[in-house]
């Protein structure tokens, strides 16, 4: 059997899949299935206060989740893509309670990547899906990964179209008439100032409104970090960007040539790699140059501040 075929009914059974998006993995379920999104808190370690995010493969099946707005319906635009948009929840949504977590709002997304779509598609189902990695740790970007966090007991999907941005979705709140970044992300601030013609704003620890997912320690790899060096100590070893120069024979680059895009995709993988490294060698701390924060950039340098916290 296809394996999409086979992935598709494991969801419709009420089982999970680990799927690539051009993001990073995601572990769905069958976002109408109670039972089977608790399944995905329960692999993951999740708190049940940390909602779900809803993978749609059409504007017109999001539509029928969410009460969507005139910015809604300007930056539904930027789909298919690495853009996550919450918004009221509509009454007869037919969502799981537990996706939500209680919350009267939705995040929905249009993945760009076409395993994803084909998975929803053939599922016939929305799709909630978090990141795929026990909660806290470093998101996987592929199969390899899912495996290393989950085992053989979970079924993924391979690709030979690999993760091409590398980072989580940028998640936006237009649930209120202040629209506000959650989570920085391949899509800026700017565009969507641009597009909408408005202040966006940025939530940040003192807001009212921000995923609840966003606790500071996240995205972690199991050695220590240390951000924003221009020296190695002992017992580190370096991840470099541009011409930094955190020499050791194991250090790696983010991008040689300094592309922040390039940098964003290699991000989760290098750490994978050094973290294993250095535990396997007992060294105590990955020492990461400065990262410009700009573009992309400064979805970076979150989510290094938050793995190093
Ligand atoms: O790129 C991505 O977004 C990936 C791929 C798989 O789509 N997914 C992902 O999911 O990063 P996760 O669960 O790791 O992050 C989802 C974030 C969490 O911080 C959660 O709190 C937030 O989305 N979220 C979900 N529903 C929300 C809501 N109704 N209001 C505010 N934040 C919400
Ligand atoms: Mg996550």
């Amino acid at each position: 059997m296809k394996a999409i075929k086979k992935a598709a009914e494991i969801i419709r059974q009420g089982g999970l899949v680990a799927f690539p998006t051009e993001t990073v993995y995601g572990l769905g379920a069958d976002a109408r299935n109670q039972e089977a999104c608790l399944n995905i808190y329960k692999a993951k370690g999740r708190s049940s206060h940390n909602p779900l995010i809803v993978h749609v493969s059409t504007l017109a099946q999001g539509m029928k989740l969410a009460e969507f707005n005139d910015d809604a319906l300007k930056l539904a635009d930027l789909w298919p893509g690495p853009l996550t948009i919450v918004l009221p929840q509509k009454k007869d949504a037919n969502i799981a309670d537990c996706v939500t977590a209680g919350l009267d709002t939705i995040a929905i997304r249009i993945p760009f990547h076409s395993t994803a779509l084909e998975l929803i598609n053939v599922s016939g189902c929305a799709i909630a899906a978090p990141s795929a990695n026990k909660s806290g740790s470093l998101s996987t970007t592929s199969a390899e990964h899912v495996k290393a966090n989950f085992g053989t007991e979970i079924f993924t999907l391979g690709t030979k179209q690999n993760c091409s941005i590398g980072l989580e979705s940028t998640i936006i709140d237009l649930s209120t008439n202040k629209p506000t970044i959650l989570r920085h992300g391949f899509f800026t601030l700017e565009i969507f100032e641009k597009l909408l013609n408005k202040e966006i704003k940025v939530a940040d620890k003192d807001s009212k409104i921000k995923a609840p997912g966003m606790l500071l320690k996240h995205y972690a790899p199991i050695t220590n970090i240390r951000l924003e060096a221009n020296f190695l100590q002992k017992d580190e070893i370096g991840l470099n960007f541009g011409n930094s120069t955190l020499d050791t024979s194991h250090s790696l680059n983010l991008s040689i040539k300094s592309d922040l895009l390039e940098a964003a995709l290699n991000l989760y993988n290098f750490l994978h790699i050094l973290d294993n490294f250095c535990i396997k060698n007992n060294i105590k701390t990955i020492t990461i140059a400065p990262i410009p924060h700009i573009g992309i950039g400064i979805a970076i340098n979150d989510r290094l501040k938050r793995a190093g916290s």
